[in-house]
């Protein structure tokens, strides 16, 4: 595939950030002082949380912004090593710029513990001076209350179907594709505010058909769901069962998938995967099982992260 869209059409200015004015007025007034506080983002995915932080960074330094701004992802590494190691390894070192400060932003940082966020706390407060932090999370909640009371707070709504819809119009228009109407509809309903999965999806029907339809729009959210299925069942078979675990719950809990959603997806991908027939056959029946013992009421995230750990012993049968 060619440049990712989400890439290709990321902000590089505050204006054109969409759907968070209350935020948008707030930063601008920052910016025009050429200062900013300690700021925690929080709010759903693929709503301009990344994005924003980029681009207060390029409002306050330019064409050096690059030099003066580390993002971090805190979910690589939740423990407090990476508070240790590389946040204070960064704020160590002195900035190059007029302003006398460069941003660390630290991306999903709900994901760490608290004791990291207690060290990290720590760092924030003994390197003021020099770095600001721009911290992200989904839930705010999740955030220990010393750095929720020690940072400016910035709440990203959910992007509305109105909004999305006109962003992919800008997309097709400038990638010069023809579309339905109905088609953008149905991905903005699909998406559920989230405009990168709206431009991923987008992109996905492009490469399938050469007007956007509602068709191709199917046919593309079910290559997606099918990738991720698909990579969520391989991690548990090669015994990776962790990570199989976080894939399964960021889409559960953090984007509210349905139990049965997964199910059915899971259930799409079994036969092709690359495993003697016997263990399909296997697989097939387990899954049932879940299947029914959610529809008896069981707790959907146990039924089938108890699948997942069927698939790891599997997979070490196998010898992996
Ligand atoms: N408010 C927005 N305005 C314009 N583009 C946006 C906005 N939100 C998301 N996008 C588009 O979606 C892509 C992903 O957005 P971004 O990385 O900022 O999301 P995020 O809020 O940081 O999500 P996550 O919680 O998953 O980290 C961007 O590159 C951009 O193309
Ligand atoms: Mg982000």
């Amino acid at each position: 595939m060619e440049d990712l869209w989400i890439e290709k059409y990321r902000p590089s200015k505050i204006e054109d950030i969409i759907g968070q004015d209350q935020v948008v007025s707030r930063i601008k007034s920052y910016i025009k002082e050429k200062n900013i506080p300690h700021m925690l983002f929080a709010g759903p995915p693929g709503t301009g949380k990344t994005t924003t932080a980029m681009v207060v960074a390029r409002e306050l330094f330019g064409d050096s912004w690059k030099e003066n701004f580390l993002e971090l992802n805190a979910s690589d590494d939740r423990g407090i090593k990476i508070v240790r190691d590389t946040i204070k390894e960064y704020c160590k070192i002195m900035p190059n710029n007029p302003l006398g400060f460069k941003i660390l932003f630290l991306d999903e940082a709900d994901y760490m513990t608290d004791e990291a966020q207690a060290a990290l706390r720590r760092t924030m407060e003994n390197y003021t001076k020099t770095t600001r932090f721009i911290i992200s999370c989904n839930y705010s909640s999740k955030i220990i209350e010393p750095i929720q009371s020690r940072t400016a707070i910035f709440r990203f709504k959910g992007i509305s179907k109105e909004d999305i819809i006109k962003a992919l119009i800008k997309i097709l228009n400038n990638e010069k594709i023809k579309y339905d109407n109905d088609a953008l509809e149905l991905i903005a309903e699909m998406s559920m505010g989230d405009l990168r999965k709206a431009i991923n999806i987008l992109q996905v029907s492009a490469a399938f058909s050469e007007k956007i339809t509602t068709s191709a729009v199917y046919e593309a959210s079910g290559t997606v769901n099918k990738e991720w299925a698909k990579n969520v069942i391989q991690l548990a078979l090669r015994g990776e069962i962790i990570k199989a675990k976080e894939m399964l719950e960021d889409s559960m809990i953090r984007q509210g998938i349905s139990g049965q959603d997964v199910v059915e997806q899971f259930h799409r991908v079994i036969f092709d995967l690359n495993v003697p027939d016997s263990v399909k056959a296997d697989l097939a029946y387990r899954l049932g099982e879940v299947d029914f013992r959610i529809s008896e009421g069981g707790r959907e995230i146990i039924q089938i992260e108890s699948f997942l750990g069927y698939l790891y012993m599997k997979g070490s049968e196998k010898g992996r």
